[in-house]
């Protein structure tokens, strides 16, 4: 954790001189978002192998289709998407100008995946995915994120291959409410009606998705 802040802080200080010298590349992203993100999106550390080099809060980025990431740097920055202060805060070094580009830049990036782990649970995350809780009112999830987990532009995120414990994170805010920027209530509304042992089996098994 430490280092990670330590290394951040060094990257920050990078890019500013980088800045005064105005070495821009249009479509690449700052500097400073590898730190978590990785330079590929796909925050993915070659030294242990795969795991995280940023946590696995910071989610996989590369792959993810453009327009969605459009949607997220500018509601980061008006603050509808308001329920993790270090983005709010890593949002800002992110030029308005850039923010296409820098989309577009980590949707052509090779998606490494994640993996599911819990082979408990698998049955339960592939019943949920692709039929839904009837009993709850819960819809399946591949109607919207698609059969694979591959989304569907633009406004549905892929999630096949994320971090599980990322996608839980965000299910638990859309429940809680403090993830409020899905469009008219979608994700709140399902996040709702699920508890925590269904959250904990779709987050592996989308995981696991290819
Ligand atoms: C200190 C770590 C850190 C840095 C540096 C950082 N991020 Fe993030 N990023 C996160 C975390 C944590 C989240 C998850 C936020 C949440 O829980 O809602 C996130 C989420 C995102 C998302 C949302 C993805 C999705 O699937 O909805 C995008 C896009 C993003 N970051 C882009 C960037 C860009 C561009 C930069 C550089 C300007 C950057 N990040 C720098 C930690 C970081
Ligand atoms: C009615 C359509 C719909 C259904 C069904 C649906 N989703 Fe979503 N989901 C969305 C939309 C739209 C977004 C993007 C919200 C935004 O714009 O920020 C989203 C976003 C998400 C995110 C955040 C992704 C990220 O990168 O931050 C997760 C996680 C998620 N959905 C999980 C699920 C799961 C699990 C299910 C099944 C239980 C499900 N969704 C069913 C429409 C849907």
């Amino acid at each position: 954790m430490i280092k990670r802040f330590l290394l951040l802080s060094c990257l920050l200080a990078a890019s500013g001189i980088q800045a005064q010298n105005a070495v821009v590349q249009p479509s690449a992203p700052p500097e400073v978002c590898a730190t978590c993100h990785g330079a590929d999106g796909n925050n993915w550390d070659p030294d242990t192998n795969g795991k995280t080099a940023g946590g696995a809060d910071s989610p996989k980025l590369a792959g993810q289709h453009s327009d969605y990431l459009y949607k997220q740097f500018t509601e980061f920055k008006n603050g509808a998407r308001a329920n993790n202060p270090v983005m709010t805060g890593m949002i800002t070094l992110l030029p308005d100008e850039d923010m296409r580009a820098v989309a577009e830049y980590f949707a052509a990036q090779k998606l490494r995946p994640a993996f599911a782990t819990n082979t408990d649970t698998i049955a339960l995350g592939q019943k949920i995915w692709r039929a839904g809780i009837a009993a709850k009112g819960v819809p399946a999830c591949a109607a919207c994120h698609g059969p694979a987990g591959k989304g569907l532009p633009a406004q549905y995120p892929a999630l096949a291959g994320q971090f599980p414990e990322y996608i839980e994170v965000q299910l638990k805010a859309f429940r809680d409410g403090t993830r409020a920027n899905d469009p008219a209530d979608m994700m709140r509304d399902i996040a709702l009606r699920m508890t925590d042992p269904e959250i904990k089996a779709i987050s592996d098994y989308a995981a696991g998705l290819r």
